[in-house]
């Protein structure tokens, strides 16, 4: 066993900031395999292939270059700074190399290796936290993926070689589950600023990153994947304050007593009683999400829209049905309709058709074409006292769903937006043209009513929190 040296320089090492993991200067790769496939390997591939632009340093003792960059038999003899080692080693060697990195400096040290505390090693994993925290140094993990940084161009990961950049800060607690939403958020055109998979959270933990993330500018919105805290009360601190300035939405499983069971086994952390998060996230002022279609729902609706400056909300509608179903969810979600006043009804009078419905939900009928919703949002968006609008549009024949994106794009504008707006195109192929073009132009739109109401319910539930501070 090796012995740990004193804490020379750990104290003022030892910062709280977490910029090394993210903006680093320089990246050591300990283990960079020469095997395409290999962990090691395709971590030093996607650090290529995302541009990084700073110093890339390959560590194998067997490699002479790994990938076209020059690689060093241990970190001690690249001889010049390192601000971020990613250790890719056997587990039983993770130990000897950390110290390594401790006794040369480094700031930071993403662990990718398994078979720490969550199979039971936890002494093991306790010794890893000792010997980072003896030369200051911030641990990620052990047993994560890495970490994805859009603006420093720097995927430090073995997950897909392209990511999307966009506003979101991720934390995921899932390798596998985190992975897949790599792709997913790819896919699906929401785009993160930053994904962090956190792994055991032996040194740096939830409530670290978020504190790092309120202060990050590319980073609008948190966004957490939790199966379970180590510390509930300093996540809970966190949070409060970091949640008041930026959203968080915190995806927590195992609500049921068998996912709990299944928690505990997954990771080794512990599930908690399901009702005591639910409690803390809604005293702290983080939206728990049910399932994931609802948190990314919420996130595009925080991330594309402003916080409405009151609760007055109004819906427009082509389609009565798809009008009626929103009001309930609205109801559902205790979102009350505004009663339009009368001048409002009067202007709305002017161009809405006399067969249509001036009431809240506004419903234009089935002939509303693009001219006459360009014309009534004008009018929504000209009132003062109108804070937030949903717009839906159900496919028909006679109409070019397209056209009516197009007019709601042109008339809301695609700079900051005055007030929020989610919107809904339901239907066909068409209409999924119409949503996705949309979404291209950074709009929260959506295929179904009920899930432009669910993106609305986060923007009026964070303005309805602000008013009781
Ligand atoms: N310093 C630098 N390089 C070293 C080294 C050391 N002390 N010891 C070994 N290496 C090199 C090896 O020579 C090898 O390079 P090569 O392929 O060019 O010969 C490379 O590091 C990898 O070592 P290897 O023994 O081949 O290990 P591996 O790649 O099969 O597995 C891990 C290593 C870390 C990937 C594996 O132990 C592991 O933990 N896998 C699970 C990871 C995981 O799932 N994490 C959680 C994700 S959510």
């Amino acid at each position: 066993m090796t012995t740990i040296s004193p804490t020379r320089r750990a104290a003022e090492k030892r910062t709280d900031t977490l910029e090394a993991f993210f903006r680093p200067r320089s990246i050591a790769i300990i283990g960079a395999s020469r095997t395409p496939g290999k962990i090691g390997h395709e971590i030093v591939r996607n650090l290529k292939l995302s541009g990084f632009r700073d110093e890339i340093f390959p560590v194998n003792p067997k490699a002479k270059s790994v990938l076209g960059y020059k690689s060093y038999e241990k970190i001690g003899s690249i001889g010049r700074p390192v601000d971020l080692a990613v250790i890719v080693v056997p587990a039983e060697r993770v130990e000897q190399v950390l110290q390594e990195c401790g006794e040369t400096d480094v700031k930071a040290v993403i662990i990718i290796t398994s078979g720490f505390g969550e199979v039971g090693k936890t002494d093991l994993e306790k010794r890893l936290v000792e010997v980072s925290r003896s030369y200051g140094m911030r641990l990620v993990g052990p047993n994560t993926f890495g970490i994805f940084c859009a603006i420093s161009r720097m995927n430090c990961t073995f997950g897909p070689n392209y990511i999307l950049s966009g506003k979101t800060a991720f934390i995921t607690q899932s390798g596998a589950l985190g992975l897949a939403l790599m792709s997913w958020t790819t896919e699906e055109k929401y785009g993160v600023s930053a994904i962090v998979s956190i792994g055991n959270k032996a040194d740096v933990d939830d409530a670290d990153l978020i504190e790092y993330f309120e202060g990050d500018e590319s980073t609008k919105s948190i966004l957490i994947y939790m199966e379970g805290l180590k510390d509930g009360r300093k996540f809970y601190n966190s949070s409060k304050i970091v949640a008041a300035k930026k959203p968080i939405v915190v995806i927590k499983s195992g609500r049921s007593k068998r996912g709990a069971m299944a928690v505990s086994s997954h990771t080794g952390s512990i599930a908690g009683q399901d009702r005591i998060f639910d409690v803390a996230f809604n005293e702290a002022g983080v939206l728990r999400a049910d399932t994931m279609t609802q948190a990314f729902d919420w996130i595009q609706s925080i991330n594309e829209n402003p916080l409405p400056n009151g609760p007055n909300l109004v819906i427009v509608t082509n389609g009565g049905g798809i009008g009626v179903l929103a009001t309930d969810k609205c109801e559902e979600l205790h979102m009350d309709l505004m009663e339009l006043p009368d001048d409002l009804k009067e202007k709305l009078r002017g161009v809405v058709p006399s067969f249509g419905s001036i009431r809240n939900p506004i419903d234009l009928t089935a002939n509303a074409d693009d001219e006459l919703y360009r014309k009534v949002l004008q009018v929504l968006f000209e009132r003062d006292d109108v804070n937030a609008i949903i717009a839906l549009f159900c496919q028909t024949a006679n109409i070019d769903a397209t056209l009516v994106a197009e007019s709601i794009i042109k008339s809301v504008g695609t700079g900051e937006k005055k007030k929020p707006i989610t919107i809904a195109f339901v239907g066909g192929q068409m209409a999924k043209v119409a949503y996705e073009r949309m979404l291209d132009k950074r709009f929260a739109a959506y295929p179904t009513a009920e899930r432009s109401v669910d993106g609305m319910y986060a923007l009026i539930s964070r303005y309805k929190r602000s008013q009781m501070r």
